[in-house]
């Protein structure tokens, strides 16, 4: 699909921005972490001033929907909330939705299953700045956030090396294609039949940057032998629980315990984007222990949103 009038309009993926725009956007959630305690006083305070973004969310969320909705208050716009069944149910379709919504709104920010029909509502509005929020094959919001956590932990990301250890899902797609265009090689192990799909490969060949490689592997030990960071997420994402049992026999060799970690480098820390299935993918020694990082990058999902918000609105 031809997505190209969305540039710089709609951040319906990671690879909307190039990689200039992604570290441009570390810069200013950065900034506007250190001026969050300004509140008021702070230089963006208004840049969503007279601005309504709408919120489409028709699956559950505690941090993507909490951090937006902080964010477009303290930038100083105000959101609306049509329920599910109402804009992303079979009432009518999501182009007309849109077309609809952009009369009386500036954004709307969305999760939904497939990623065609966050593309749909986009490609059908000429205004509207989209923001995908999750959707069964992206999650580009946690991406910034996982970055710029790294970004805090080591200055500069260029030179890591990453392991996704579970499911080649919509976080390990966001994450490798993000994580690349930084310059970190990403090692995605999975169980035979889950890795990620062969156009995310293809994808990290274009835009990797420094050396950066996308290595996938079936071995959880090889993949996470010397790295700097495991990331792990859910076996079973929401669309999918008809599959849980099935996944947890299967996925249960690449849980992220001690003893996995022992594998990695010395200071090695630990990712989860959350919610997470404690004693599945990863025990509570792992994600209460020292390594994690799970709640900074939680923490972070509202400055990098905020970011976000103030790049895509901004004239
Ligand atoms: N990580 C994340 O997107 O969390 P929520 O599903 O709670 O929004
Ligand atoms: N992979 C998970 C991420 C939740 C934030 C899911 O899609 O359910």
């Amino acid at each position: 699909m031809n997505t190209g009038t969305l540039a710089g309009r709609c951040f319906l993926s990671v690879l909307d921005f190039s990689p200039d725009d992604l570290e441009h956007h570390l810069a200013l959630a950065a900034t506007l972490k250190r001026d969050r305690r300004l509140g008021r006083e702070a230089a963006t305070s208004a840049a969503l001033q007279g601005t309504y973004v709408a919120i489409l969310f028709e699956k559950p969320s505690l941090r993507t929907r909490s951090t937006f909705e902080i964010a477009i208050r303290e930038l100083g716009g105000d959101f609306i909330d049509p329920s599910a069944d109402v804009a992303l149910g079979t009432r009518e379709s999501l182009a007309d939705v849109g077309r609809s919504l952009e009369r009386w709104v500036e954004g709307a920010v969305v999760r939904t299953y497939d990623q065609a029909r966050i593309v749909d509502l986009a490609m059908a509005t000429s205004e509207l700045r989209v923001i995908n929020a999750l959707s069964n094959d992206e999650h580009p919001c946690q991406a910034l956030a996982d970055c710029l956590t790294l970004q805090e932990r080591w200055g500069t990301l260029r030179g890591r090396r990453v392991a996704f250890v579970g499911d080649g899902n919509n976080v390990a797609t966001s994450f490798a294609q993000a994580a690349t265009m930084l310059g970190v090689t990403v090692h995605v192990a999975t169980p035979e039949g889950f890795a990620l799909p062969a156009q995310v490969g293809a994808d990290v060949e274009r835009i990797a940057r420094h050396g950066a490689e996308l290595v996938q592997f079936t071995d959880p030990v090889a993949a996470v032998r010397g790295v700097d960071a495991v990331y792990t997420d859910v076996w079973t994402s929401m669309g999918r629980e008809g599959e849980q049992a099935e996944r947890n026999r299967l996925f249960a060799p690449f849980q992220v315990n001690e003893a996995l970690l022992a594998h990695a480098g010395a200071d090695v820390c630990f990712l989860h984007c959350l919610p997470a299935h404690r004693g599945e993918e990863v025990t509570d020694a792992v994600i209460d222990g020292p390594a994690s990082v799970v709640f900074d990058q939680a923490e972070n999902r509202l400055h990098t949103g905020k970011a976000l918000l103030v790049m895509l609105f901004e004239d």
